[in-house]
This record gives C-alpha cells, structure tokens and sequence, in this order.
C-alpha cells in the first residue's frame, strides 16, 4: 500500500475532531464491528521496543452498571468520609457513555526503553481511538477523574504497582453540537527554523563557542 496517498478529508477529521462531554452523549455506541476498528487503531500505535505497553477493558450494556456498583463499593472503602455529592457522582461516572474503553498503561522493565516513552505510548493509543471513533461518525471523551488515582480500583482491574489507568475513553453518538473549546494560537507554542540564522538565534550556545567550553 502507498503509504503517501494524498488524502485530504483525513485531515479535515484530525482538524476538527473535538471531545463530547460523556453526559451529553446518546445511543448508538460503536458496535461491535465498529469498536473493532477503533481498538485496531489504538493498538497501530507508536510502541519502542514492541513491549505492547498497554491494555483495553471495553465496557458497553449491563456491564457498566456492574462496573459502576463496583466502583461505588472501592470508593466506599477507600474514601469513607465523602460528600452524598462526590458520592453520586463517582456512582454515575461510568454510566452516561453508551461503550466505555478503560485504557490501562503498563510498562515492563523487560527491556530498557524508558517507563515515560512506554507511557506516551499509551496516551498515543487513546488519541488514535479517539480518531478512530470520529471518523467512523462516533464522538469520545477522555478523561481521568477519582477511579483513575484509585489503588483499589486499579486492584479491580488487576493491575500492576507499576501500572496507571491513562483514562476512561467513552464513546457514543452527538445529540447536538457542542461549542467549540478555545484552542491554543499557533506561535504561542510552535518555533519554526528555517535558516542558520534562526537557529543561531535560539541557540544558547553560539556557533565559535565550542572551543570555549
Ligand atoms: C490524560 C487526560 C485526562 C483527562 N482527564 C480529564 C478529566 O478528568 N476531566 C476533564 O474535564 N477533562 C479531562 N481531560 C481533557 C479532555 O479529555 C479533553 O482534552 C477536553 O475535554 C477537550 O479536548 P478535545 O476537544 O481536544 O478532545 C483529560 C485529558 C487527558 C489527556
């Protein structure tokens, strides 16, 4: 396959893919077919040393609310003096979305590739779902939240002391059009170089200095 295709609609999806808030989601979720797809993407990701650094816990029907109850039991335990308020909120995390992807980073020291490289690749592995599920016409949100920091929650799902819960991926269908999120402007963050100059400029150490040091 010709890996340079010019492919322009591909772009307009990257452009102006944009989260949907889980409790603004509706039916349907990405079926089985489609959620296929989108965990293929996830696992076609950037990965140093092929460690396979991450894991899926897909969830969808009764098995959120079994999940949900779960978690309601773990936060119970290990935070015994919340508020009804955070308490009926960790109980309806789960369940607003149609599919939820818990996306678990799990590094292995089996060779030496660095724990961040490995968890980066996790984070690569989310966003692509995310692309995956916009361009099949689904929306996604990720997000972190209380179960994500939770020892016994990460216990729930057997995981390791060295692994972390990189986000709760949910996906489903718009109900409407959300407002755009304000974006960062370009030259805020991105530094072009172009010349010698340009680089002779930003460089704290200037060309002839070398001898110095
Ligand atoms: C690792 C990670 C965790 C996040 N957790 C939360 C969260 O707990 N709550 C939240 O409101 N947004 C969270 N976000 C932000 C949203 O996923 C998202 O960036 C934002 O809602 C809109 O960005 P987008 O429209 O470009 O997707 C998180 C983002 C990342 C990368």
């Amino acid at each position: 396959m010709t890996l340079n295709r010019s492919n322009p609609e591909a772009i307009d999806v990257l452009l102006t893919r944009r989260s949907v808030k889980k409790a603004d989601m509706v039916g349907p979720g990405p079926d089985d077919r489609a959620m296929e797809r989108i965990l293929a993407a996830g696992l076609r990701v950037p990965d140093h040393g092929r460690l396979t650094p991450w894991r899926f816990f897909v969830y969808s029907g009764d098995a959120l609310l079994a999940l949900a109850e779960a978690i309601g039991r773990i936060h119970k335990n290990e935070e015994p003096n919340a508020t009804d308020a955070q308490k009926s909120k960790i109980a309806g995390f789960v369940t607003s979305a149609p599919v939820l992807v818990i996306l678990a980073s799990t590094p292995s020291d089996a060779k030496p590739v660095p724990k961040w490289e490995q968890q980066l690749s996790a984070g690569a592995s989310a966003m692509s779902m995310l692309i995956a599920a916009h361009m099949l016409g689904y929306v996604g949100q990720w997000l972190t939240d209380w179960p994500a920091f939770s020892p016994g929650f990460k216990a729930y799902l057997g995981l390791g002391a060295e692994d972390q819960i990189a986000g709760f991926v949910f996906l489903g269908s718009q109900s409407e059009t959300p407002p755009e999120r304000l974006r960062p402007v370009m030259s805020d963050v991105v530094r072009f170089f172009k010349t010698r100059e340009d680089v002779a400029m930003d460089s704290p150490v200037k060309p002839g200095n070398d001898a110095e040091t």
